[in-house]
């Protein structure tokens, strides 16, 4: 499988300055990326997956080498479909560690052509989630800081409960 293409799965619901953070300087490093959301059947999400890959795309527009998909079931089996040897990852915090240890080392005994990198999230972004994001958003509070600017808006009146 091919070791310059990552892929760089999640939920997305919806993307942070966080991830994308992380996308910016994995493109920096991988030739190609593809963000890939996953498609999860028993979690009904804030956003669709087309709203989500609407926002990643607004939000991604200055990142040339990157494409957006999204997938079901597991990530292995779609890193094999896409012909991608490595799993991109951010780590925030310690408490990440332990999850994204098991998973990374599940992945690679399920798949051992496919490696996991992982990228230390940038500090001010080290206590942001997307769960935290709707949580601010549906109180009204500010997300500036804590979405790409292209999306806040859309976001912002997307969450806002009815008062
Ligand atoms: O946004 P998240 O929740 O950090 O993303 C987690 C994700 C989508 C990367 C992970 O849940 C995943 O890969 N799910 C697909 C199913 C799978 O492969 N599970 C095995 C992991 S050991």
């Amino acid at each position: 499988m091919r070791s310059d293409v990552c892929v760089y799965a999640g939920s997305f619901d919806p993307i942070t300055s966080g991830h994308l953070d992380i996308i910016e300087r994995g493109a920096a490093i991988f030739p190609k990326m593809i963000v890939a959301i996953l498609r999860n059947p028993s979690k009904k999400g804030a956003f669709s997956i087309e709203e989500r890959l609407g926002m990643l795309r607004k939000s991604c527009a200055h990142v040339s080498n990157v494409t957006f998909d999204s997938f079901d079931g597991l990530l292995v089996d779609y890193m094999r479909k896409v012909d991608a040897g490595v799993i991109l990852r951010g780590l925030r915090a310690v408490s990440d560690f332990e999850s994204e240890f098991q998973m990374a080392q599940l992945n690679r005994q399920m798949n051992s052509d496919v490696e996991t990198f992982f990228l230390m999230t940038s500090p001010k972004h080290a206590y942001l989630s997307s769960s935290a994001v709707r949580e601010i958003a549906s109180f009204g509070g500010d997300i500036s800081e804590f979405v790409p600017a292209p999306i806040v808006a859309e976001v912002a009146i997307a969450l806002r409960k009815e008062q």
